[in-house]
């Protein structure tokens, strides 16, 4: 399709806009594909080519400003406060309670029970809520839910969703679009989209997202937008949460009305006469969800007239007039083919049911964990036996039975080994515990899984050293424990598969730079036995150093509050342990030094205060959060009291924020909380 030389740039370029906006309105909301992935392409490129000769001529709904300025990198999400609260729904775990509710509607509406009222019923799509805010049709403003009242400000990647229009269309077929309104629904994941991320991760060495949701939500809380533009995905619109003036009356309507602007919509949305058509949909559903390209979360029942919600109205953080139906999760039956025994860090073995694959809500499953040998004992489980196996929302699968009709008397028992199957040592099972472990330090098995330890988030964090890595140093004797990643060399990485020049200075540098990591991060990456990344924080506080740490005793460490004589004993044992011992001057003999903490009460913001973490933070993991403020001085604590001084409420925040807001208490936001943090810094530092 040659540019036509008669049209002006500026004719071209609207032209190309028009083009390109309207395949992908086919493409996401019509679902009817017009243009090849190169032809599109390539009218990109064009529209690009015109742009950059001609900046004047770059609109706002123009494609290509999906990722505006060449997408640079967002630090922090600001918070986006909601005009009404985004709610959540209620459930309805099965029929009876589908039929509970429509007589509660009809109840509170003072309609009787034999009458029936009109009922919407769409997906639930297992995406994330977010909420678009248009001005004059142009799309203003991304974000998340957050708590429900206040979200966080993701424009910039919002924008980069192909889906989502940036500019809604009216049509002659709608209402005009408001001046200023605010849509909400779902960004989701195809399960193909889902398992091509999770394949690129793999190769990279980073560990995959556990579901589609998960990665839906890493994708769209990304740093960077080019990589949430690089992810294809979806999204599907339900409701408004404000807008000025929009004459509609019902929520199908309103459906109908989304979809003519041009806004993704569920195609699956039925309005139904009574209670008993929308149960129909949720049995048809049943067995339809497990043919759906996406993960569907049960079907929401909404009451259609707006009028009659708004009567309804809503209780606590859910309304009146909508329920959730869900389904039970999903069991699958498959076969046992063997029972493998996997060795942990800490030289425990787990007994893993390696199956015969089936495809359980849409993932491929051929391992479920068995916990230990009681738990094979109690199940009764055998070789060659026919189970049922569910993957209940993100944990990993588990066996939930053996279906015992299905015997055929050929099935064998299963023991635990006597020997470590990796390193064929004894092992031993200690008095009082359920677990088997193999004591061997230099286990092969155990080595492995404490340099991903090591190297993992929270302890020593080194960047881009995933498990295939590990293994090939591991395999070729470039290292035989974590100290030599710190001797390895660039013509030694060179050789391995998937190494490129690159990607082997950033696996060093990375190496590099994790030598003086805080000293809370290096005991909790020595991997010892009941030290969690708390207690290595405990430890670090109260000891200051490495060199005091070494000198620890039994007595000593249960004086510190919170720990227990197994840890304490736990952990003098570690350090009598004389490879132990080698190790930790092993480390610091190749240049590991980490970072002395403060020992004392500390002078900042947080010195003698009680605070309380909620919800999900976008820079700490709640540990992290939890470490900063001790490191000041400052307590932290689970849950709310009338002693705690500040909550830190993160993304999803709940009932402890609720109970915060009863008591007066002062509630911080992330970035509020970061403020402080730095305003101490100064008197902090050496
Ligand atoms: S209506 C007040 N409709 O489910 C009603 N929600 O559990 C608010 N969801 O936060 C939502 N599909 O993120 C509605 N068709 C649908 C939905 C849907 C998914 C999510 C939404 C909401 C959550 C509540």
């Amino acid at each position: 399709m040659a540019p036509n030389t008669s049209q002006t740039d500026e004719q071209r370029a609207c032209e190309l806009r028009r083009q390109l906006n309207e395949a992908a309105y086919q493409y996401y909301v019509l679902d009817q594909p017009t243009l090849s992935d190169a032809h599109y392409d390539a009218l990109f490129r064009e529209l690009l080519t015109i742009e950059q000769r001609r900046p004047d001529l770059v609109a706002p709904d123009s494609p290509t400003q999906r990722v505006a300025g060449g997408g640079e990198a967002i630090t922090t999400f600001a918070p986006a406060p909601h005009q009404a609260p985004m709610l959540s729904l209620d459930n309805a775990f099965n029929i009876g309670e589908l039929r509970e509710w429509d007589q509660r509607v009809k109840r509170f509406l003072g309609i009787e029970a034999g009458a029936a009222v009109e009922y919407v019923c769409e997906i639930k799509m297992d995406g994330l809520a977010v909420s678009l805010t248009y001005e004059n049709g142009l799309l203003a403003r991304g974000a998340t839910r957050g708590n429900g009242t206040v979200g966080e400000d993701i424009t910039p990647n919002i924008r980069a969703v192909r889906s989502v229009p940036l500019r809604i269309r009216p049509t002659d077929s709608a209402p005009p679009v408001p001046a200023l309104i605010e849509v909400r629904g779902e960004v989701y994941l195809n399960h193909a989209e889902f398992a091509t991320i999770n394949a690129e991760n793999d190769e990279r060495g980073i560990p995959p997202f556990a579901n589609p949701r998960n990665a839906a939500a890493g994708s769209l809380r990304q740093k960077d937008p080019r990589v949430t533009a690089a992810r294809r995905l979806r999204s599907t619109f339900y409701t408004i949460g404000y807008s000025e003036g929009l004459a509609v009356e019902s929520q199908y309507d309103l459906l109908q009305t989304l979809r003519a602007w041009g806004l993704p919509v569920n195609p699956y949305t039925k309005r139904c006469a009574d209670i008993e058509q929308a149960i129909q949909f949720c049995e048809e559903w049943d067995s339809g969800r497990r043919e759906l390209p996406y993960d569907m979360d049960g079907v929401v029942v909404k009451v259609n007239s707006f009028r009659l919600q708004a009567a309804l109205g809503t209780v606590s953080r859910s309304p009146r007039w909508a329920i959730a139906f869900k389904y039970p999760a999903q069991q699958v039956k498959t076969q046992v083919r063997d029972i493998a025994v996997q060795v942990g860090r800490t030289g425990i073995l787990t007994p893993i049911a390696v199956l015969e694959p089936v495809s359980v809500a849409g993932v491929v499953v051929s391992r479920a964990t068995l916990h230990n040998e009681d738990e094979i004992r109690r199940k009764d489980l055998r070789i060659g036996d026919w189970v049922m196996v569910q993957r209940a929302g993100e944990v990993i699968p588990e066996v939930v039975e053996v279906v015992k009709e299905d015997r055929t008397g050929h099935e064998a028992e299963f023991r635990m080994p006597e020997r470590c199957p990796i390193c064929n040592q004894p092992v031993v099972r200690r008095e009082g515990e359920v677990a088997i472990r193999c004591v061997n330090p230099r286990c092969p098995a155990q080595i492995r899984e404490q340099v991903i330890h090591f190297a993992s988030r929270g302890a020593m964090e080194i960047d881009g050293l995933g498990e295939k890595q590990i293994d090939q140093f591991l395999e070729r004797g470039l290292i035989r424990d974590v100290a030599d990643l710190y001797t390895l060399r660039k013509e030694q990485l060179l050789p391995l598969e998937r190494m490129g020049d690159k990607l082997a200075d950033n696996i060093l540098n990375a190496i590099t730079a994790s030598r003086n990591r805080p000293l809370s991060r290096f005991l909790f990456a020595l991997g010892i036995r009941f030290v969690g990344y708390r207690t290595a924080e405990l430890l670090a506080q109260h000891y200051g150093s490495l060199e005091r740490f070494l000198q620890s005793n039994p007595d000593e460490l249960e004086t510190i509050p919170e720990i227990g004589p197994n840890t304490a004993r736990a952990i003098y044992e570690f350090l009598q342990d004389s490879a132990n011992r080698n190790l930790i001057e092993k480390l610091k003999s190749v240049g590991v030094v980490p970072t002395e903490q403060l020992t004392t009460g500390g002078s900042g913001p947080f010195a003698g205060k009680v605070v309380v973490f909620t919800g999900t933070l976008a820079k700490y993991t709640r540990e992290e959060g939890e470490a900063l403020v001790r490191q000041q001085g400052g307590k932290a604590t689970g849950n709310v009291s009338k002693a705690t001084d500040y909550l830190i409420a993160g993304e999803g925040a709940g009932s402890k924020l609720a109970r915060a807001q009863q008591l007066q208490i002062t509630i911080l936001t992330e970035e509020e909380f970061e403020r402080m943090l730095s305003s101490a810094s100064g008197e902090k530092s050496e």
